[in-house]
């Protein structure tokens, strides 16, 4: 009970932080849920997926927001890039385009 009362708390307390304006650990959160598939910091390594790092904010905004609109076609993403705000996609993809390409 007491775990679930500390946990309740850490997330009421972190939600503000999450509502709050761009901020580079916020980014680099949101980026995180990307890795799996993309690599750790957008750096894909022995997939085929496409990596994310060094490439231009502009490009990654465009490419996600077209998966979210549906004028890109995809299995993935165009699910997962509906479930995010057009801010989310701006901060994702300005940490990437701020990662060191391979
Ligand atoms: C479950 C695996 C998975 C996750 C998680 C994932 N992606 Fe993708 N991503 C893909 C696949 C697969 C493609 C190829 C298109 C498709 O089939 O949807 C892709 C394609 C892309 C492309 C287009 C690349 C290009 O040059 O055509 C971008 C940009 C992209 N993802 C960004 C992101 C971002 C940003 C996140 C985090 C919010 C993310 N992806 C999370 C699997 C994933």
């Amino acid at each position: 009970m007491r775990n679930l009362i500390t946990a309740m708390a850490l997330v009421a307390a972190a939600a503000p932080a999450i509502a709050q304006a761009p901020d580079a650990a916020l980014a680099r959160n949101l980026a995180a849920t990307c890795a799996n598939c993309h690599g750790t910091n957008g750096m894909t390594q022995g997939t085929d997926v496409e990596p994310l790092a060094g490439k231009p904010k502009d490009e990654l905004v465009r490419k996600v927001q077209e998966f979210k609109q549906g004028k890109k076609p995809g299995t993935i993403m165009p699910q997962l890039a509906k479930g995010l705000t057009d801010a989310q996609i701006e901060l994702m993809a300005g940490w990437f385009a701020a990662q060191p390409a391979k």
